[in-house]
């Protein structure tokens, strides 16, 4: 049976479920499988032709145990997972005309119009189906820049077994993307605007680790995550890249061709990296990543200087991206040191303590491979939106834009591969950066979407929070939920609850 390790190396291996239900590891590790799964030749060349849910079966069968869940039980997941989105392909590509052998991968046609959704309808079901098997609840909390809020609240709406705590900076994120949240009338939705957050949704997770790291707390709760800490994002998102890649590497028969892609990522805490690079590890042919990074430059760091180092937040027109610490890029990294648990755990520790690590250079050598980086500037993200809308009518968002930009800047050393570019959002969650770039008040069709404008004749619901209260009030939050929801039902009496009496 394929286990779960942790990348720090301190806790017993684990089966597929409890590494998707505890979210992180137990010594504050990431779940990563103890041995990556092979995609071979033949098997991509038998895929060619599949539906992105036939796909999707296969591709998440070699991480999933048929004794944990059963063929007919995960077809039926990820049915029910995909039925809301408005496209039949799920994730459609878009040639662009004004370059060559380019194609945007459409990630945004979910119910929250962004890439989360594709993740996250398939992890949130996931959750509750193993929780209605088990008759257990969950709470689960997440931090967000905007995106994967909506896309939890969304999924988890109603779900009996689910609490979803959601976190975002207040200031940090656009007017339609708040009211993706609020706007949910359900009563196991609990949105948390937080203000004052120096280091936006970074500063979130932070919390969110403390609250973790209080024993008592998580055990009483049942705290869980969704956000891309959780495996099931990293594995559901690897479809994607061989979906792309199988739908570009034909040839016009249809035949499959076997060549090299390269693949841009518009990218912030390295997720959907993180399984671009996992599945590249595992067979798929793509020749470069690229980590395409607004001024926050995370990941540019990483990549061309081999430094892994926290700055002051830059806010810039892709706020979705404006992340500083990309934290899966461990795990991309424990594959790439040969499973090293205790370096990865050593080098956790001293970012922790100095903000900063410096990889020696043949560490950086070996993830280096594969991959080309590249911060785009605010006024190129702006003028890459103008241009290609001007130059063909196609609008991108800004985080689409960041991807092409990257790539645009990269062509001399990409080569003549194919090129997909990932659009991780709807333009419709950004009408001001939209409007700025296209300097115009006409909005254009393509930057409206039916659902923002739904959401706007609804009214919101929210608690409100200052970041220096945060974990106080959010304790006192869920404590208070908790024992409403659950203390004189389940215990027959008041319970005493954690942290309570003090
Ligand atoms: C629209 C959008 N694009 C890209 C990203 C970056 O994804 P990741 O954090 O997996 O790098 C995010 C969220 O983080 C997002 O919301």
């Amino acid at each position: 049976m394929l286990k779960y390790v942790s990348t720090r190396g301190d806790t017993p291996a684990v089966d597929f479920e409890t590494a998707i239900l505890d979210g992180f590891a137990g010594d504050g590790g990431l779940y990563v499988p103890q041995t990556l799964p092979t995609i071979s030749q033949q098997q991509l060349s038998q895929w060619q032709g599949l539906s992105y849910l036939e796909l999707a079966f296969e591709v998440l069968s070699l991480f999933i145990d048929r004794s944990i869940i059963s063929e007919t039980e995960l077809k039926g997941i990820l049915k029910d997972a995909y039925a809301p989105f408005e496209k039949q392909e799920i994730i459609p590509l878009h040639k662009l005309k004004s370059r060559s052998d380019t194609y945007i991968m459409e990630l945004f046609h979910g119910p929250t119009i962004s890439f989360k959704d594709v993740g996250l309808a398939f992890l949130v079901n996931l959750v509750n189906f193993f929780l209605a098997r088990n008759n257990q609840r969950l709470s689960l909390i997440v931090a967000t820049t905007g995106d994967t809020g909506p896309a939890t609240a969304h999924f988890c709406a109603g779900k009996s077994q689910l609490d979803a705590w959601v976190l975002y900076p207040k200031e940090l994120i656009t007017k339609e993307q708040e009211r993706q949240m609020t706007s949910l009338a359900h009563a196991n939705i609990h949105p948390f605007a937080v203000s004052n957050c120096p280091k936006g949704g970074d500063d979130l997770d932070a919390v969110i680790a403390n609250l973790y790291a209080d024993d008592e707390f998580k055990k009483t709760l049942k705290l869980s995550s969704v956000n891309s800490i959780n495996w099931g994002r990293v594995m559901m998102q690897t479809v994607h890249y061989v979906y792309g890649y199988l739908q570009i590497a034909q040839d016009n028969d249809g035949n499959y061709t076997a060549e090299q892609i390269n693949v841009s990522v518009p990218s912030g805490g390295f997720g959907n990296l993180c399984a671009g690079a996992l599945v590249r590890e595992m067979g798929l042919p793509i020749k470069y990543l690229i980590a395409a990074n607004n001024k926050n430059a995370c990941l540019d760091r990483i990549f061309s200087q081999g430094e892994f180092s926290l700055k002051p937040l830059q806010n810039t027109p892709s706020s979705a991206i404006d992340i500083l610490i990309p934290i899966n890029f461990w795990r991309y990294l424990y594959f790439k040191t040969g499973q090293n648990g205790s370096q990865i755990k050593a080098w956790n520790e001293a970012f922790a303590d100095t903000g900063k690590v410096q990889f020696p250079a043949d560490v950086q050598a070996k993830y280096q491979q594969g991959f080309l980086s590249y911060s785009s500037t605010n006024e190129q993200t702006l003028e890459t939106i103008n241009n290609v809308y001007q130059q063909e009518q196609y609008l991108l968002d800004p985080h689409g834009a960041v991807s092409l930009v990257a790539s645009d800047a990269l062509s001399q050393q990409l080569g003549s591969q194919k090129l997909i570019c990932l659009a991780t959002a709807h333009p419709a969650k950004f009408p001001k950066v939209i409007k700025q770039a296209l300097q115009t008040d006409t909005f254009p069709q393509a930057a409206t979407h039916q659902s923002v404008e739904d959401a706007k004749r609804l009214s919101e619901k929210v608690r409100l929070c200052d970041f220096s209260n945060l974990e106080y009030a959010l304790r006192a939050a869920m404590q208070t939920h908790w024992q409403h929801s659950h203390g004189k039902n389940l215990q027959g009496k008041d319970s005493q609850l954690p942290g309570s009496s003090s």
